[in-house]
């Protein structure tokens, strides 16, 4: 994007991404599908650094769902290797990811997911507490029906201790007890692969969210990409059930 038509532009402050398509990459080439989850994540490293970079508050990169779980354990050791990897080198790049000011976020479930990966993850998270330029959510065994059942078990503990009455209960309430709290909505998703579904992505988050689908497999997708979905939500008008 020219600093022009950034200057133009209203950008969206929150874009979640639903990093979908590597398996079909990776068919089209001959490759084993590890292979489409490695480019994936090449392309993932650019996108949110590009993303920092013209000026977005946050982002959110659907990488693992609490449904991913059903693929072939090989498949699923292969993607666990890629976060390990790139846990590993967010370490050695702190002063890089510093210097962008990007802040690390978990949105998914610790439980389930490997120890080592756990102990990165959170290592990472207060590493880069302080940071304010962009935050960067990984949603990592994260599924959007999941979270909202650990929100009202939450608050279902709340009322049993007598904190809490359930007439009082309010959609606020639920908005601070899931993942994103204290962060504004997604304002555009942005699905590639041809696929038109959620897939249980953020379901709460997105009452009000635009979306952008496109065929486009995620090894492919690019900033001009990124570019073209941005400026097609600045020319949309959101009511938000008003006039
Ligand atoms: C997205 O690519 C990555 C994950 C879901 C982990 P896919 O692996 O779903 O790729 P396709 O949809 O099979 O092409
Ligand atoms: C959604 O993609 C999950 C991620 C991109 C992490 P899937 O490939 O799992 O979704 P479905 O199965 O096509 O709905
Ligand atoms: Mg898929």
């Amino acid at each position: 994007m020219t600093e022009k038509q950034l200057s133009d532009l209203i950008l969206p402050e929150h874009i979640g991404i639903i990093m979908d398509g590597n398996g079909r990459w990776a068919k089209q080439r001959g490759l084993e599908r590890s292979e489409g989850h490695k480019a994936g994540a090449n392309v993932f490293r650019n996108i949110c650094n590009y993303g920092a970079d013209i000026g977005l508050k946050y982002m959110t990169f659907y990488a693992f769902s609490t449904e991913n779980w059903k693929r072939p354990p090989k498949e699923v050791a292969s993607l666990m290797k890629l976060f390990r990897d790139y846990l590993d080198e967010a370490e050695q790049r702190v002063k890089e990811n510093e210097k962008r000011g990007l802040k690390f976020h978990l949105v998914g479930e610790k439980k389930g997911l490997p120890g080592d990966i756990v102990r990165k993850l959170d290592a990472l998270e207060r590493r880069s507490a302080d940071k304010d330029v962009m935050t960067v959510n990984l949603a990592i065994n994260y599924g959007g029906r999941d979270e909202l059942v650990h929100a009202f078990k939450a608050l279902a503990r709340r009322v049993k201790a007598g904190d809490l009455n359930p007439d009082d209960i309010s959609e606020k309430d639920i908005s601070d007890n899931i993942f994103t709290s204290g962060q504004p909505d997604p304002d555009l998703i942005i699905r590639p692969s041809g696929e038109y579904r959620l897939s249980n992505f953020m379901i709460w988050q997105a009452a009000y969210s635009e979306f952008w689908y496109s065929d486009i497999l995620w090894p492919d997708f690019t900033s001009d990409d990124l570019d073209k979905a941005i400026i097609d939500y600045c020319k949309r008008s959101r009511r938000f059930g008003g006039v």
